[in-house]
C-alpha cells in the first residue's frame, strides 16, 4: 500500500510550489496522480461536465461530495474539492466541511459568487458577488467547523472575474485571509498573466495564493512561483483531452477504422491495472 499523505498543509510546508491537476471522476484522479501531481482538484465544472450540465450550481453538495469521496477512495494524494460556493450560506457551509472533511479531503474551495453560480469562463451572463463581509462569515465558518488542524479552506475571489478590478480583488482576498482563509484564490479569465501578477505584488498576508492558469496558460510554473502563487491548479486540461479522445475514438469507429483506432487506444490490461484487477485475483485466492 502505498503512504497515504493527504495533508495539503503539510505539503505546502514541505514544497516551494504545489501542483495540482482536475480531476472528474476517480479514474481521472487516479491518472492525476500517476502522472505525479501533487494533488488533485475535484473540479466543479468537470463533475457537472461528466453529467452533461452547465458549471451553473446545477449540482447539489451530496453529487459533489460523492465525486469528490470516489477520489479519494481511489488515490492517496490530497484532495481539494471545488464547493462552488459553499451550497448555501454561513450554516449550510459548515456541514459541507464537515462533510467533506469526513470524507477524507484535504481541502475545499469556497467562491464568492452569488447562488446560483455560473462557470467563471461563461461568457455574457451577469455576475454578481456576495458582499466580501458575507463570504468572510462563510470563511470563518467553515474555519470553526474543521475538525483536525490539517483540513484547509481556501477562499476564492472572482473580483477579477466580474470586471471588478484589481483593488476590489485585493480588499476581498485580505478580508478572507483576515477571516481565517489558509489559501486564496484569485481567479482571473485574463490572456496573460500580468493582471493577477499585479495583484499577487501587492498581496500583503502570509496566507498563500492559488492561481489557475487556463486563459493564461503560457505562464509557467517558476513565473507563476516568481509571481507568488504557492499553489497552481490545472483545472480541467484532463476532462477537455478525455473529451477530443472519446469524440476522435468514436468517429474511428463509426468509419469503420477499427483496426487502426485500436492501436491507439488503451489495451484492456490498462483497464484492468486501473481497476486493481490483480488485488481482486489475489483476493480470491486468499
Ligand atoms: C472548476 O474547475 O470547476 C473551477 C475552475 O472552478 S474554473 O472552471 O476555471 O472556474
Ligand atoms: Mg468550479
Amino acid at each position: 500500500m502505498p503512504v497515504v499523505q493527504r495533508s495539503l498543509k503539510r505539503l505546502l510546508q514541505d514544497l516551494p510550489q504545489v501542483i495540482a491537476c482536475g480531476a472528474h471522476d476517480a479514474l481521472s484522479a487516479k491518472l492525476v496522480e500517476q502522472a505525479g501531481f501533487d494533488a488533485i482538484w475535484a473540479s466543479g465544472f468537470g463533475l457537472s461536465a461528466v453529467r452533461a450540465v452547465p458549471d451553473a450550481s446545477i449540482l447539489t453538495m451530496s453529487e459533489t461530495l460523492e465525486a469528490a469521496r470516489a477520489m479519494v477512495e481511489a488515490t492517496s494524494i490530497p484532495v481539494i474539492a471545488d464547493c462552488d460556493t459553499g451550497f448555501g450560506n454561513a450554516i449550510n457551509v459548515m456541514r459541507t466541511v464537515a462533510d467533506f472533511e469526513a470524507a477524507g479531503v484535504a481541502a475545499i474551495s469556497i467562491e464568492d459568487n452569488v447562488f446560483p453560480k455560473r462557470c467563471s469562463f461563461y461568457a455574457g451572463v451577469a455576475r454578481e458577488l456576495v458582499p466580501a463581509e458575507e463570504h468572510a462569515r462563510k470563511i470563518a465558518a467553515a474555519k470553526a467547523a474543521q475538525r483536525s488542524a490539517d483540513f484547509m479552506v481556501i477562499a476564492r475571489t472572482e473580483a477579477l472575474i466580474a470586471g471588478w478590478g484589481k483593488e476590489e480583488a485585493l480588499s476581498r482576498a485580505r478580508a478572507y485571509a483576515d477571516a481565517g482563509a489558509d489559501a486564496i484564490l484569485i481567479h482571473s479569465k485574463h490572456p496573460d498573466l500580468s493582471e493577477l501578477a499585479e495583484v499577487a505584488a501587492a498581496w500583503d498576508r502570509p496566507t498563500p495564493l492559488v492561481s489557475v492558469p487556463t486563459t493564461y496558460i503560457g505562464a509557467s510554473l517558476p513565473d507563476l512561483e516568481r509571481a507568488g502563487f504557492r499553489i497552481v491548479i490545472y483545472a480541467n486540461q484532463a476532462l477537455r483531452a478525455a473529451l477530443s479522445a472519446m469524440r476522435d475514438a468514436l468517429a474511428a469507429l463509426k468509419a469503420g477504422d477499427t483496426v487502426a483506432l485500436e492501436q491507439r487506444i488503451a489495451p484492456l490490461e490498462d483497464v484492468y491495472g486501473m481497476v486493481g484487477l490483480k488485488e481482486l485475483k489475489q483476493n480470491e485466492a486468499l
